[in-house]
Formats: C-alpha cells, sequence, structure tokens
C-alpha cells in the first residue's frame, strides 16, 4: 500500500494547489491513504473548519497540524469533533484533539501520529516518550504506522527516525517548509525524511512575502508576514510504498511540483 503525504499547505495558493493537483497525484499514484499537513491553511495560521472539510473534499483523509494548530482560535469550535485531524500529541493533557487517529479504509487500518519538536519551539512534553506510548497504543489496532514530526532542527529529526526505525512505517518531517534530498529506508523498515517541504508561494520565503522577511533581517524590528496573493505555486509531498502486513516501508520518492511547469514529464 501507498501513502501519500503532502506537506505544509500554506494559504489561498497552497490550497489552490491542494485543489488542483491532488486529485491528479490521486490519480497517478493511487495511494491507499492521503494525509495532508494543514497548520498554516488559513492566511498562513492554522486551519478554518471549512478548510479542513475542503482538503477532505480533495482527496485527504486525514489532515495533521504543529505548532501553528492554535493560531485561527475557530480551531477549538471544531478539533473535538473533527475524526480525521490530528494535532501533535505531545502538548499537556486535556488539550483539545487528538495527536493519534486510525483510518481503516478497504480492510487496512493505518495510524496517524503526529508529534512536535522540543529544540528552538516552545517547551512541550518529550516527543520521544510520548511516540513510544501512542506506538504501543496503535500496535495493538496495525503495524502500519505514519509519523508526522513537526520539528524544527535537523538533528532531532534525524535523532527521531532513528529512535522509531523498526518500530513506525514513516516519520516525516514537517515545518521548516524546504523539501529536503535525504528520503530514505532506515535498516530496520522506517522510511524517513527530514522535511517533506511546503505547498504554496514558491517566490516568497518559507511560504510569506519575501519583502517583509528580509526587512526583518535587516532592521532586526518585529515584522508581520503575509502570503502573498499571487505569483508561483508548488506543492511538495511524498508517496510511501509500505508492506501490508509487516508495517515496513519498501520506498519513499519525493514528489515537487510547480504551477509553471507540466506536471507529468517523466
Ligand atoms: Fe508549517
Ligand atoms: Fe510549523
Amino acid at each position: 500500500m501507498d501513502i501519500l503525504f503532502v506537506g505544509d499547505v500554506v494559504g489561498s495558493p497552497g490550497r489552490e494547489m491542494i485543489k488542483d493537483y491532488l486529485p491528479l497525484l490521486k490519480r497517478k499514484y493511487r495511494p491507499h491513504v492521503t494525509i495532508v499537513n494543514g497548520e498554516n491553511a488559513a492566511g498562513g495560521r492554522g486551519i478554518t473548519e471549512q478548510i479542513y472539510k475542503q482538503f477532505l473534499e480533495a482527496g485527504a483523509n486525514v489532515v495533521t497540524l504543529g505548532n501553528h494548530a492554535w493560531d485561527n482560535k475557530g480551531i477549538f469550535e471544531f478539533i473535538d469533533t473533527a475524526k480525521y485531524l490530528v494535532r501533535p500529541a505531545n502538548f499537556p493533557e486535556n488539550t483539545p484533539g487528538k495527536g493519534l487517529i486510525f483510518i481503516r479504509l478497504n480492510s487496512i487500518e493505518v495510524a496517524v501520529i503526529n508529534l512536535q519538536g522540543r529544540t528552538f519551539m516552545p517547551p512541550l512534553d518529550c516527543p520521544f516518550t510520548k511516540a513510544d506510548e501512542l506506538i504501543t497504543l496503535a500496535k495493538k489496532r496495525t503495524n502500519i504506522i505514519f509519523v508526522d514530526f513537526h520539528a524544527e532542527a535537523t538533528s532531532e529529526k534525524q535523532a527521531m527516525g532513528w529512535y522509531l526505525d523498526g518500530k513506525v512505517s514513516a516519520v516525516i518531517g514537517t515545518h521548516t517548509h524546504v523539501q529536503t534530498a535525504d528520503n530514505r529506508i532506515l535498516p530496520n523498515g522506517t522510511a524517513y525524511m527530514s522535511d517533506v517541504g511546503m505547498t504554496g508561494p514558491y517566490d516568497g520565503i518559507l511560504g510569506m512575502e519575501k519583502e517583509a522577511v528580509i526587512k526583518k533581517f535587516i532592521t532586526a524590528l518585529p515584522a508581520r508576514f503575509e502570503v502573498p496573493k499571487s505569483g508561483r505555486k508548488q506543492l511538495s509531498a511524498c508517496i510511501i510504498n509500505i508492506d501490508d502486513q509487516s508495517g515496513k516501508a519498501v520506498n519513499i520518492k519525493t514528489i515537487l511540483i510547480n504551477d509553471d511547469q507540466p506536471m507529468y514529464n517523466e
């Protein structure tokens, strides 16, 4: 079975890429499960119920989140009823929402876990200990376990990849918005990639208007970043092939699409 994972969707340019390209990608790769990280989907900050539903309509089966999960206050109105929405699991106990969900499609069950790193990020519970706890729960139902590790430092991401090698099907990084070229299968069968990349504006800085970001670096003054309203767009994703029975990954391939280039030229 294959899992298609699309990285951080940023604002309306990212949502347009999902609407235009996700159905094409699904037709091409026929993934069993499609997962989209939506933490920046509403103007770069959080997600709304309407956007969450649009992603499901476009073909996503599960939507993961990250440190921006709470930026759009409307999240608290629907997170507890959104069955296919996952937020970082290592927030304090009693935080709304879930950090582990199961999805069953055509008799294959997949566990999806979202975790957030702690290096150069706000303090949270230990993501490694939380991973162990959730994997024990997930293993009672399925061997196919996907982890979206939302973290800043590649060292912490690699540490999680090696720590979970052989325990889960995939550890894929999100949050840094730049697709890394280190996709690989670790020795015990876990697919790993430091960051799947971002879906949204192509000519900005991590999905935001570049002028404001450059100005902030030069002046060191606080600045508000906005998502560019027009311009070229990109979609960043990966496709992971997994053995149905063992849950071990067989292959991981990266996908990077620009909307000004033909999609299928291979
Ligand atoms: Fe992000
Ligand atoms: Fe993030």
